[in-house]
């Protein structure tokens, strides 16, 4: 791996590829013991969860579901600022355990957004699994329930990651590099 340079800026290696999907297989163990018996339906957050939930998928020796939704956000035209709508959900949530699957996990607010949207439909239950968590950022009370990796609070592409739309495809993970 080298350096890459994604418009103006520029990323160097930072989690191989090997060490990431070290991390994927711990945190899908995980999972399959929880959901072992419950057939749940995993959502991904489209687009940058394509890779984790790839990944996380062909490790789940479970039965479930997989299925994808986009988070559109706006400005409304009420005073209350942005406002985000969940997108291509068709799946019956009543009733259903589901697990939102990420591909980072920075301020929360998306995932705040997505739970608060999902409660309405009165799902069993609701978890979060992450491929990255930036611990120092996350101050929201919603557990993410499955992390396959902490990161400092930096600026990372790869494996579904992007700046501006590139860099999703890069193995592993890349840290930008300031200069
Ligand atoms: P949050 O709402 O602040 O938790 O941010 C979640 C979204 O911001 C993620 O789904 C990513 O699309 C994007 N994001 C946050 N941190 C990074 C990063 O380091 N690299 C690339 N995208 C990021
Ligand atoms: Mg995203």
């Amino acid at each position: 791996m080298k350096k890459v340079t994604l418009h103006d800026k520029h990323f160097e290696p930072f989690i191989g590829a090997a060490e990431l999907a070290a991390a994927i297989d711990v945190v899908a163990e995980k999972v399959a013991a929880k959901y072992a018996d419950n057939v749940p339906l995993f959502l991904g957050v489209l687009n940058g969860s394509y890779f984790f939930a790839s990944e996380l998928m062909k490790r789940l020796p479970i039965t479930c579901e997989i299925s994808f939704v986009k988070v559109a956000s706006y400005h409304g035209t009420v005073s209350s600022g942005t406002v985000s709508q969940l997108i291509g959900l068709q799946e019956r949530i009543a009733g259903r355990h589901v697990v939102v699957v990420e591909d980072i996990v920075d301020t929360g607010n998306t995932i705040e957004h997505i739970v608060e949207a999902l409660r309405e439909k009165s799902p069993a239950s609701i978890a979060i699994a992450s491929l990255l968590l930036k611990p120092d950022v996350y101050k929201k009370d919603i557990p993410v329930d499955f992390v396959a990796m902490e990161i400092p609070n930096i600026f990372v592409v790869g494996s579904g990651l992007d700046h501006d739309g590139l860099g999703r495809n890069l193995p592993g993970i890349y840290r930008i590099v300031n200069n």
